[in-house]
């Protein structure tokens, strides 16, 4: 079993690597924490409480991460892509005391030393909370096990500007700092999960299998999801997955990415490469071995990535 905390902007490919995670039969999930990013904070965690509460998985804990970059600018959200509320077309049914005024970052720390060296953290959204957890308690993340991340583009355009990902751009001081601090780091990519695409017609087969609250809100997310992504990008066959590519990324599935090990920088002083990830791929470069190298997926295997998905998505655990 791995053991796996989730930090998460809960928007729409959110809520699909959620989705995944509580259905894999490998995966013990144990705790969420939501943040702001696609969506505000609030938001954030209203939609993982709502997803859980479709998965009757209420007994997992939703951890309040951070509400703003570390800068300390107001941040700007995705409606465009993932909806005013974050999950396309759906307005999560939950009541505002369920996740309104939330200051439980603690419990974080407890799951950490409850656990100590098995966890696995996978973050999918901005690197803030992630960061403020490595500076409130440097020893207790000592214990963490390994840490995935999806951000950076390396060699390739971004998506929130010419050279910056979303994830990193949001946070390129968190960003930057992950990148040069946590150990046995391994970063996804939007280069690599530009590639991890479910077509409508596959979208379509995972539909016609679902048969819980939790695997019919796919369809609908991912339609939305899609018809956006048509408006960024016209003509793309179906929908990037990029924060299921980094959590399939923690679960060590055979032959889905190859890797090297590189330093990485992300630029955070306010430049035109503002929030772009920087590392030395040039042909006489070498893999590096030292506490700031992290290992960065190169490609996605599309074959493996779709056929692992479909099962997973389409069991009936
Ligand atoms: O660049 C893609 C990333 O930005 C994903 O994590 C997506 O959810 C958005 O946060
Ligand atoms: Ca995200």
């Amino acid at each position: 079993m791995k053991k796996i905390i989730l930090f998460a902007d809960t928007g729409i490919d959110d809520a699909i690597a959620l989705t995944y995670a509580l259905k894999h039969p490998e995966v013990n999930l144990l705790g969420v924490v939501s943040g702001y990013g696609n969506i505000d904070r609030e938001k954030a965690i209203r939609n993982v409480e709502y997803l859980l509460e479709l998965a009757g998985r209420t007994d997992i804990p939703v951890i309040a991460g951070a509400a703003r970059p570390l800068n300390g600018e107001d941040p700007v959200y995705f409606p465009e892509i993932h909806g005013s509320e974050g999950l396309g077309p759906i307005d999560p049914p939950i009541a505002e005391e369920r996740f309104a005024n939330r200051t439980n970052f603690s419990k974080l720390f407890q799951l950490i030393k409850e656990h100590r060296k098995e966890v696995i953290l996978v973050n999918v959204g901005r690197c803030t909370s992630l960061a403020i957890a490595h500076y409130l308690s440097p020893e207790v993340m000592q214990d963490v096990k390994a840490t995935f991340v999806m951000g950076g583009a390396f060699n390739e355009p971004g998506n929130a500007t010419e050279v910056a990902e979303a994830n990193f751009y949001g946070d390129p001081i968190a960003a930057n700092y992950i990148c040069q601090s946590a150990a046995n780091l391994t970063i996804i990519p939007l280069n690599v999960t530009r590639d991890a695409i479910l077509t409508p017609r596959q979208v379509n087969l995972i539909d016609a299998r679902s048969d819980s609250a939790l695997e019919e809100i796919i369809k609908p997310i991912l339609d939305f999801y899609f018809e956006a992504y048509q408006q960024l990008e016209p003509g793309i066959p179906g929908t990037p997955m990029h924060d299921l590519a980094a959590l399939m990324a923690a679960l060590d599935i055979s032959g889905l990415f190859e890797y090297k090990k590189r330093e990485v920088i992300v630029e955070h002083q306010g430049t035109a490469a503002y929030g772009e990830s920087i590392a030395d791929f040039r042909p006489a470069s070498s893999n590096c071995f030292g506490p700031q190298c992290s290992r960065i997926a190169l490609n996605l295997n599309k074959d493996i990535f779709v056929a692992n998905v479909i099962e997973i998505l389409t069991n009936h655990r």
